[in-house]
C-alpha cells in the first residue's frame, strides 16, 4: 500500500479498468457489436446480409466510406486495388533476410513495417487523397506480401500479382501458382476465402484494432500503425486463436477425448483453454461462428473433403455447451473455432491461418485509422496508470547498497 502523500506528485483521480472491460477508448461509426444478442453491424448492414449478397472488396469499401458502393464507385474502386498490388523491387532481398523457418507473422509484421521506409513521411497524411491511398495500398499489398511470405518458407521463387484476375483469386493464385504450370482454381474455394475475409474484415475496438488507433494517435506513419496491429492480432488470445483451434484439434485427435478436453479447460491449474471458445463482447453466440460453421460443411461437402477435425470440433462445441461451466460463464464458439477448417480445407498451412486473418482485417484497421485521422477530438492515446512500486527514497552509493 502506497502513502501517496510520500510521492513527488499527487497523482489525480482516473479508472482502474485493466483490460478495458468497460472503458470506451473512441466514437466510432464504423461496426456496431451487441455481445448479449449476437448482432454485428458493419455500418449498419447485418453481417448475415453481407455474407449472402456481398463480397470482400465491396465491404472493405463499405468500411473505408461509409456507404455500399454504387456499380461506377466500386469499378472505380477496384481498379485502385488491383493497380498498387505489386512490391518494390527491394521487398525481395528484404525478405531474403529471414530465416527459412521464421513465422509468417512474423514476416508479416516486418514488412509492412518496413513499408513505412517506401512510402515515408515525406508524404503529406493531412492530404485526405494521400490517406486514402495509403489505405489502398495497404488492402491492395498484403495478399502479395502474405503470398511472398509463404513462398518464402517453401522455398519458392515469389509471384507476381496477376491483375486480371479477382482479388481474393489473385491472392490464390499467388499461393500456390507453381512454374510448372498454371493453377486450377476452385470457384468454392476462392467464395469460401472471400466469406471469410467478409466476415474477419472488423470487430470494432479489439486489441489488434485499439493497438492501431493508438499507434495512429501519435501521428506514426500509416504502414507502422498496420504494422503494429499485426503484431497485437497475432497472439493466441486474439487472431492467432485460429492456428491454436487447429492445433488443439490435432492434439485432441479423436472424439473419444473430446470430453477429457473440455475437463482439463475446466480446470485451472491445466493452464489450458478452449481455443476458439470464449469472447470479451459476446455472452452469446457469435454470429460469425454461425455462419462459419454453416459454410464449413458446405464447402468440404463440395470440395469432397472427409477431415475428422470437423467431427471432433462437432462433438467438442456440443460437449462444451451442454457443460455448467461453458454455460455458467457463456462461453460459446467464436469466430477463429471453425474457420481453420475451411482454411484447412483450402491447403492453407496452418502457420498462414493468422495471416489470412491480417489480410482480411486490415481492412477494418485501415478504415479506423482514417476515421480517426479525421475525428476533430482526436488526441493522443494516454492511459494512466495504478502505481505499485516504491515510495520516494534517496538514490545510495554502490558500496552502501
Ligand atoms: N476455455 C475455458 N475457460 C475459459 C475460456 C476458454 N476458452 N475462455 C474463458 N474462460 C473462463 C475463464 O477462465 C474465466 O473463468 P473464471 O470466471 O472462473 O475465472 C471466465 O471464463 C472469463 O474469462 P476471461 O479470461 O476473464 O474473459 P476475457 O473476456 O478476458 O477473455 C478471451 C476473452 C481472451 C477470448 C477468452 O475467452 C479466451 O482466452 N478464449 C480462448 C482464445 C480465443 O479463442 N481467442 C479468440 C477470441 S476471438 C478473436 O479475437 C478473433
Amino acid at each position: 500500500c502506497i502513502d501517496i502523500s510520500k510521492l513527488p506528485k499527487a497523482t489525480g483521480r482516473f479508472t482502474y479498468d485493466s483490460g478495458f472491460t468497460a472503458t470506451a477508448s473512441c466514437k466510432s461509426a464504423i461496426t456496431y457489436i451487441d455481445g448479449d444478442e449476437g448482432v454485428l453491424l458493419y455500418r449498419g448492414y447485418p453481417i448475415e446480409q453481407l455474407a449472402e449478397h456481398s463480397n470482400f472488396l465491396e465491404v472493405a469499401y463499405l468500411l473505408m466510406n461509409g456507404e455500399l458502393p454504387d456499380a461506377k464507385q466500386f469499378a472505380s474502386f477496384e481498379h485502385d486495388v488491383t493497380h498498387h498490388t505489386m512490391m518494390h523491387e527491394a521487398f525481395k532481398s528484404f525478405i531474403g533476410g529471414f530465416r527459412h523457418d521464421a513465422h509468417p507473422m512474423a514476416m508479416l509484421v516486418g514488412m509492412l513495417g518496413s513499408m513505412a521506409s517506401f512510402y515515408h513521411n515525406d508524404l503529406d497524411y493531412d492530404d485526405p487523397e494521400q490517406r486514402r491511398l495509403a489505405g489502398i495500398r495497404l488492402i491492395a499489398k498484403l495478399p502479395t506480401i502474405a503470398a511472398a511470405c509463404y513462398r518464402y518458407s517453401m522455398g519458392w521463387p515469389l509471384s507476381y500479382p496477376r491483375n486480371e484476375l479477382g482479388y481474393v483469386e489473385r491472392f490464390l493464385h499467388m499461393m500456390f501458382e507453381l512454374p510448372s504450370g498454371p493453377l486450377e482454381l476452385s470457384p468454392v474455394a476462392a467464395k469460401a476465402m472471400d466469406l471469410l475475409f467478409i466476415l474477419h474484415a472488423d470487430h470494432e475496438q479489439n486489441a489488434s484494432t485499439s493497438t492501431v488507433r493508438l499507434v495512429g494517435s501519435t501521428g506514426a506513419n500509416p504502414y507502422a500503425c498496420i504494422a503494429s496491429g499485426v503484431a497485437a492480432l497475432w497472439g493466441p488470445a486474439h487472431g492467432g486463436a485460429n492456428e491454436a483451434v487447429l492445433k488443439m484439434l490435432a492434439e485432441i485427435g479423436d472424439v473419444k477425448n473430446v470430453q477429457s478436453a473440455v475437463d482439463r479447460a475446466k480446470d485451472k491449474e491445466s493452464g489450458f483453454r478452449l481455443m476458439g471458445f470464449g469472447h470479451r463482447v459476446y455472452k452469446n453466440f457469435d454470429p460469425r461462428a454461425k455462419i462459419i460453421r454453416e459454410m464449413t460443411h458446405k464447402v468440404l461437402g463440395e470440395l469432397g473433403i472427409d477431415d475428422p477435425m470437423l467431427d471432433i470440433a462437432m462433438r467438442l462445441e456440443e460437449a462444451a455447451l451442454k457443460d455448467d461451466y461453458f454455460v455458467q460463464r457463456k462461453l460459446y464458439p467464436n469466430v477463429d473455432f471453425y474457420s481453420g477448417i475451411i482454411y484447412k480445407a483450402l491447403k492453407i498451412p496452418t502457420e498462414m491461418f493468422t495471416v489470412m486473418f491480417a489480410i482480411a482485417r486490415t481492412a477494418g484497421w485501415v478504415s479506423h485509422w482514417l476515421e480517426q485521422q479525421e475525428d476533430p477530438e482526436f488526441k493522443i492515446g494516454r492511459p494512466r496508470q495504478i502505481y505499485t512500486g516504491a515510495e520516494s527514497r534517496d538514490y545510495m552509493a554502490t558500496d552502501k547498497r
